[in-house]
């Protein structure tokens, strides 16, 4: 499987807001490869998740490490959000050796299309629901340095 080059800040294409992924084409032999190429990318460079324009595609498609679970969210629309917000440490392969605290909801709902084209739902919190936020920013061309306070750089 090929691994695809990850574009780094500050790159036109991830401030760029995504387009809508168009489900009819989700069965086509590109995508499907694109999807898993996505994922072998996320695992290679020890990401926990990963959206498209972060490989040079704006289209709103990202993938998620979810304790070993791989999960491909396609259109992924944020539905609920809890009043409870928290800070975590943040880092994104897209700008790397930058790490920082930023606010997320404490638990979302989001729906989005599998891999099948198949609309599901999850709620989630904790970790995933921080991660979810942080790529579905990147589909919006929104970076977490953006958000971020207490930003550090340490080397290389
Ligand atoms: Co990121």
């Amino acid at each position: 499987m090929p691994i695809l080059k990850i574009i780094v800040n500050p790159n036109k294409i991830l401030r760029t807001k995504s387009e809508n992924f168009d489900l009819s084409k989700i069965n086509t032999k590109e995508n499907s490869l694109f999807f898993q190429n996505m994922i072998e990318t996320m695992l290679k460079k020890d990401g926990i998740g990963l959206a498209a324009p972060q490989v040079g595609i704006n289209s709103r498609i990202i993938v998620v490490n979810n304790k070993n679970e791989k999960i491909i969210m396609i259109n992924p629309q944020i539905t609920k959000k809890s009043w409870g917000k928290e800070w975590g440490e943040e880092g994104c392969l897209s700008v790397p050796n930058v790490f920082g605290k930023v606010l997320r909801h404490k638990k979302i709902k989001c729906i989005y299309f599998d891999r099948n084209g198949k609309k599901q739902e999850i709620f989630a919190k904790g970790l995933l629901a921080r991660v979810i936020q942080h790529e579905i920013d990147h589909l919006d061309g929104i970076l977490f340095i953006d958000k971020a306070k207490n930003i550090k750089e340490v080397a290389s």
